[in-house]
């Protein structure tokens, strides 16, 4: 059995206690789940999964006092090995709620609501609110907003394969393991109407490197979809974590430096979100 180890991090930024006033905060935030398993979907219709792909295995549990202890953190944790969740303020959340963005029912119409100056109006809002988390000089930017239905285990579609990667590493900055820790990171806003679940393993790419017992040398190539594979077959007891990101809620997290997706799985409305990607550092 592989136990939790301590590395990549929760935390709550300090805006999050508005969320007090919400009935949703009876609801846990974390789930583990029993490891992972080969991928598969059952339902007619929907993209399969990839070749080789995996996915969490159920059932899901809530941590125990122990595990929580591990896997939250009550300081700002480093951006690349740390995960935030961030509440949008509430002029924000009003000016989305007037767009009427958040009934969208389909991808389409997501696609459609993307190209009216309203959309453009809400976005260069939520570009200026996060601006002072940018640690770059180039000011943030919306690298993608979308649509996906409800009900998938992991959510991620590789369009170049035209199949979903299940549980992966992104890797559109290509560095060596070596600099990981300067990768990019991302930030995701959900925009629906439903808590939606953002799945990682809580370790950054070098601890899975170490545990995997590869060659020193090997830190100078880049992050392989095959080394991610190797590590849930090796290791297909350690826990997926699953992180309840409620509406009106980002995370910020090192999608280049760890193991990751998103599930719609417990969602009944259309996941929305916007996503962000930059130098991000985790705000108070
Ligand atoms: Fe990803």
């Amino acid at each position: 059995m592989s136990h939790l180890r301590r590395s990549i991090v929760i935390y709550r930024c300090q805006n999050l206690e508005l969320e007090t006033t919400e009935p949703d905060l009876q609801i846990p935030r974390v789930w583990l789940s029993s490891g992972t398993q080969s991928a598969f979907d059952n339902v007619p219709g929907r993209i399969q999964y990839c070749e080789g792909a995996f996915m969490p295995q159920e059932p899901w549990r809530e941590p125990t006092i122990e595990e929580s202890a591990l896997l939250w953190t009550q300081e700002p944790p480093p951006s690349y090995s740390g995960v935030g969740i961030v509440r949008l303020p509430s002029d924000i959340l009003a000016l989305f709620a007037a767009s009427g963005m958040a009934a969208l029912t389909t991808p389409l119409q997501v696609a459609e609501f993307k190209t009216e100056p309203k959309c453009r109006q809400v976005l260069d809002n939520l570009i200026e609110y996060f601006k002072p988390f940018c640690m770059s000089d180039a000011p943030p930017f919306i690298g993608g907003m979308g649509g996906r239905q409800s009900g998938l285990s992991t959510a991620t579609i590789d369009n170049k394969r035209g199949c979903r990667n299940g549980l992966h590493t992104d890797s559109w900055d290509g560095l060596p393991l070596v600099k990981k820790q300067e990768s990019t990171n991302r930030i995701c806003v959900n925009l629906g109407l439903d808590s939606r679940y953002f799945l990682f393993i809580n370790l950054t790419e070098m601890d899975i490197f170490e545990m995997l017992g590869c060659r020193d040398s090997d830190v100078n190539q880049p992050w392989t979809r095959q080394l991610t594979n190797e590590f849930m077959q090796r290791y297909p007891d350690y826990p997926v974590v699953k992180l309840r990101i409620a509406p009106g809620e980002a995370y910020i997290a090192p999608t280049e430096n760890m193991i990751h997706d998103a599930s719609t799985a417990q969602m009944k409305h259309l996941d929305i979100k916007v996503m962000m990607r930059g130098y991000y550092r985790i705000p108070l």
